[in-house]
């Protein structure tokens, strides 16, 4: 008892004389300066990107075709502020007097600091999710992301950059129109160039402008096609194509992009995960049995030592290796609010207005945003269309019949393009980073295989911030890894995104 109580006694004055007396006021004090450093980082200077010669204040489209299409800005529903002139609405992919199928499209021109003589293509992946999405929550000039109470201005929205159209393609995702029929990522581009052709028609202004691709996820596999037919059917598209942007893509087999990375990224972040020692010890050794235990230092060198090999020769990884799966069911057992999109998130799991929820139900009070019958008036939007993010149907009704652009057209597009870069967030685990190296490391681009040298670390430097993760360029094409970032870049570290879409776009030396 009396030994008890003098130990308590120690206790208690060692914890006063050492306790951190962090008063809610100082610790909003260090918030707030953290803040100040990051408003400090995106300075008007900074992103002052476009030269000055070419910056914009207005825009007009003399077609009177394109009114009807014209958004006032002030009337965007929830949206507090002006967004300023954009055009939207449907569009057929083709100029038959009998096409049924429509895309939809917001188009939004550069904002005071933007380009003039630039455009924007962006696209969401899925297959069959909406582009509203990267504009709603990744680099539109509004945002209304998860948890967000209301829409807010995005200070990185690339309309500081140039002019950007969004489009909801292919046929059958979000307000588009018709019947999907596409049979590989060949036709997805010949039906995205016939609804280009029709938009330029109406917009006839935008004729001609440097011209960049750019999207995430499965956007890996249709925006090569996309720049690949653009590069092959030369006097289509009154556009001049330079090159292409894409975050967390699709360029490989599933065992490449997820298998094989799945237990080293595991054991990079052991304690996100927090999976026991059984568990992990279970994991380490299944690696070992499926061929994937060493395979990045054994074959992922800088220069690579030969063509890539497949664990068991097999795209679809050996027979009962699928670890990746078997990370995701004791990941969501640890934390049911795991997110395989961003591996940090855990309880409580935050609202979205656009009601992708993953791997979970969500109240919504209202419907989606772009659901509602007032958003899809402000916006030209078809109003017997039940809109989702990402669509129920297949838009490759039989199956997407096009391999892994690496594979196939990606080399040449890099070789066309003037800039093209791969971003990956280290935080994704839907795609993971380092099997996008080793489909980097098996290509052959500009007459070599793969990065000469390595990638080195910290080597990525944003503006104000520093270090933020590691970047290399060879041969005109540049690999970003994004620190903290989760698989839609744009929306988990905009500074980044916006930072490395000005490098594609010339506007900066350095990624
Ligand atoms: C970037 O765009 C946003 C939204 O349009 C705007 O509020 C902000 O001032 C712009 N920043 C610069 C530096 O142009
Ligand atoms: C931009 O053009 C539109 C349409 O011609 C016009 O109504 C608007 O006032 C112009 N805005 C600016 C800032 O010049
Ligand atoms: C639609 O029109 C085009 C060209 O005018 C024609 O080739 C095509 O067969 C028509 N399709 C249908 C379904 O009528
Ligand atoms: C590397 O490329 C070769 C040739 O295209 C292919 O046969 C092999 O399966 C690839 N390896 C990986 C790991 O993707
Ligand atoms: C360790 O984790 C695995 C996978 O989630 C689980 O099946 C097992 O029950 C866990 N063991 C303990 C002691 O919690
Ligand atoms: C919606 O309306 C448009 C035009 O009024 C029509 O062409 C289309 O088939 C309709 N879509 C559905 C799903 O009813
Ligand atoms: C980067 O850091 C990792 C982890 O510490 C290390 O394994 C790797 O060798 C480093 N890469 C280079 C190029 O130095």
């Amino acid at each position: 008892m009396k030994i008890g109580s003098i130990l308590v006694c120690l206790f208690w004055s060692i914890s006063l004389s050492s306790a951190r007396q962090l008063s809610k006021s100082h610790l909003k004090a260090l918030q707030l300066k953290a803040a100040e450093r990051f408003t400090a980082s995106k300075q008007p200077a900074r992103l002052a990107a476009a030269p000055s010669g070419t910056r914009v204040k207005n825009i007009t489209f003399h077609n009177p075709k394109a009114s009807s299409f014209y958004v006032d800005g002030k009337g965007i529903p929830e949206v507090d502020f002006d967004i300023g002139p954009s055009w939207s609405g449907l569009i057929p992919i083709s100029g038959n007097a009998n096409e049924t199928r429509k895309l939809f499209f917001w188009f939004f021109p550069p904002g005071p600091e933007g380009s003039l003589d630039d455009l924007i293509f962006w696209t969401n992946g899925g297959p069959g999710c909406s582009s509203l999405e990267g504009l709603l929550q990744e680099n539109g000039p509004f945002s209304w992301s998860f948890g967000q109470a209301k829409p807010t201005v995005n200070e990185f929205s690339w309309t500081n950059l140039s002019s950007i159209l969004f489009v909801e393609q292919p046929v059958g995702t979000g307000f588009s129109q018709g019947k999907p029929n596409i049979k590989n990522e060949d036709d997805l581009a010949a039906q995205l160039a016939g609804f280009l052709e029709q938009f330029l028609t109406v917009f006839s202004e935008l004729k001609g402008k440097k011209f960049y691709l750019a999207g995430e996820s499965y956007a890996g596999m249709y925006l090569p096609y996309i720049a690949n037919y653009i590069y092959t059917h030369p006097g289509q598209l009154d556009l001049d194509l330079q090159g292409f942007w894409v975050a967390d893509p699709v360029v490989s087999w599933d065992v490449v992009q997820e298998q094989i990375p799945a237990v080293p990224f595991v054991h990079k972040y052991e304690h996100v995960f927090a999976f026991n020692q059984t568990f992990l010890a279970h994991l380490d050794q299944r690696a070992e049995a499926c061929g994937y235990a060493g395979y990045m230092d054994e074959f992922v060198t800088y220069p690579p030592k030969g063509l890539l090999p497949l664990p068991g020769g097999s795209t679809e990884g050996p027979d009962g290796c699928d670890l990746w799966d078997e990370i995701f069911d004791a990941a969501l057992t640890v934390n049911p609010a795991f997110n395989i999109y961003r591996i940090f998130d855990t309880f409580p799991i935050l609202w979205d207005v656009l009601g992708f929820p993953g791997s979970f139900p969500q109240t919504q009070t209202t419907p989606l945003y772009f659901d509602r019958a007032d958003v899809k008036a402000a916006i030209n939007a078809p109003v017997n269309v039940t809109w989702v993010e990402c669509s129920d149907i297949n838009v490759f009704p039989k199956g997407d019949a096009s391999l892994p652009p690496s594979f196939t057209v990606l080399p040449s597009v890099i070789q066309k393009s003037k800039r093209s870069m791969i971003v990956h967030g280290l935080a994704d685990f839907i795609l993971i980073a380092e099997g996008t190296r080793i489909a980097i490391q098996n290509m052959t681009w500009g007459g070599m295989q793969g990065f000469q040298t390595p990638i080195a670390n910290d080597s990525f430097i944003v503006d104000g911030v520093g270090a933020l993760g590691n970047t290399h360029s060879e041969r005109g094409f540049t690999y970003v890894e994004v620190a903290l970032s989760g698989h839609m870049v744009p929306q988990f570290s905009p500074i980044a995104a916006f930072q490395t879409m000005q490098f594609v776009m010339g506007f900066r030396q350095t990624p």
